[in-house]
């Protein structure tokens, strides 16, 4: 078998808590011979800041571009707010996108169905809902320069942030959403804002044009208000959903909690396949933060970290069956009643992360 490595980066708060899960699971499916997993760990986020003064050291930065894969837990805190601007703990994280060229960031929303009680949207709203949403990580407002506050010399000061994509980064992005929604409904929302945008009238125009490339695509043009409206009105309408990098993290916390927990929502950020070898960079991590407020009691969700490694076995590693045994599994200790805190619902049992973490490993056999 194959040996492959994991660079794992726990991060701050809940960070270090659910890593410790995926690092159970990870022994587990080495000791049954159905992976062969070297691990290493590093330091991101606050943590790396309170170790060497940076958000993430170059020593780290370089295991992360050598690793197979990347497994990020959380970062931030009120500890770290502050800390420098440049050495903030998010920096940890947009470095690493950055670096790594992880354009894609995959995120799905998908409602266990133990879990449709525990939307704050009806159950027949979100029962079966399985959104995915494709979001541009490594652009636009994020990134683009001039990004800076000045004194005007008058007593004000002045903000600014610039939204910038060149057709290229529409068009990759594009074609990721495309391929993805061709193994699924074959429906693809493109959110923008191209009535008040530049940048959005260019997003329409390229993600069109590629649409050309696909005629199976059913493709449907929609402003990103309205998408953030349309995914509380009636969520089940979308199948994929394609759009920029703010837009993007917005829209896909308004799904996560669609599915019941911001808990239960994993990602997936990868680069462009190598010209030579073909693998992609990719780093995997959950949608929801650090949880200062939980954070060192035990009582985390462990679900999307642990669906961010599934999500690993799938993209990274190519082994599907095992990444849905991992979801099977999940699906499977929701069935049996266990829940964490943040999903608790009447007549449940109410567990730990670590015991959400046995649990799971345990469905696996
Ligand atoms: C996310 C997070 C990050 C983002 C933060 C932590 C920088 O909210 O991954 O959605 O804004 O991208
Ligand atoms: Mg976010």
């Amino acid at each position: 078998m194959a040996t492959h490595s994991l660079f794992l980066l726990p991060g701050d708060g809940i960070g270090t808590e659910i890593m410790a899960e995926v690092e159970k699971l990870i022994a587990h499916t080495n000791a049954k011979g159905w992976t062969d997993f070297t691990t290493e760990n590093g330091l991101v986020g606050g943590s790396a800041y309170d170790a060497h003064g940076v958000a993430i050291s170059e020593e780290d930065m370089e295991k992360a571009l050598g690793a197979d894969a990347v497994i990020f837990g959380a970062v931030g805190g009120a500890k770290w707010d502050s800390v420098p601007y440049e050495v903030r703990p998010e920096a940890g994280l947009l470095r690493l996108r950055k670096d790594l060229g992880l354009f894609a960031n995959l995120r799905p929303a998908i409602c266990y169905s133990a879990l449709a009680e525990a939307s704050s949207l009806k159950k027949e709203l979100v029962e079966g809902l399985d959104i995915l949403i494709v979001r541009e990580l490594t652009g636009g407002v994020y990134f683009g320069e001039p990004k800076e506050i000045t004194e005007l010399g008058n007593g004000q000061k002045r903000a600014v942030d610039t939204q910038v994509y060149e057709s290229y980064e529409i068009d990759r992005i594009a074609r990721v959403a495309f391929d993805l929604a061709m193994t699924r409904g074959k429906k693809v929302h493109s959110a923008d804002k191209k009535n008040v945008m530049k940048s959005g009238v260019l997003w329409d125009e390229v993600v069109r044009q590629a649409a050309g490339d696909y005629p199976e695509i059913e493709l449907y043009h929609i402003l990103a208000d309205n998408a953030a409206m349309q995914l509380v009105r009636n969520p089940k309408q979308f199948d994929v959903m394609v759009t920029d990098n703010l837009f993007g993290d917005i829209l896909s916390d308004a799904a996560a909690m669609l599915t019941g927990s911001l808990g239960m929502l994993p990602s997936a950020s990868l680069g462009a396949p190598d010209a030579q070898t073909g693998k992609r960079k990719a780093l995997y991590e959950p949608v929801h933060g650090s949880a200062p407020d939980i954070a060192g009691q035990g009582v985390a969700n462990p679900i999307a970290m642990i669906a961010s490694f599934a999500m690993a076995l799938r993209y990274s590693f190519g082994m599907i069956d095992l990444a849905g045994r991992v979801e099977k599994a999940i699906s499977d200790v929701l069935e049996d009643g266990l829940r964490t805190g943040d999903i608790m619902q009447d007549g449940c049992k109410r567990v730990g992360t670590a015991e959400m973490g046995d649990a799971i490993i345990a469905k696996l056999g």
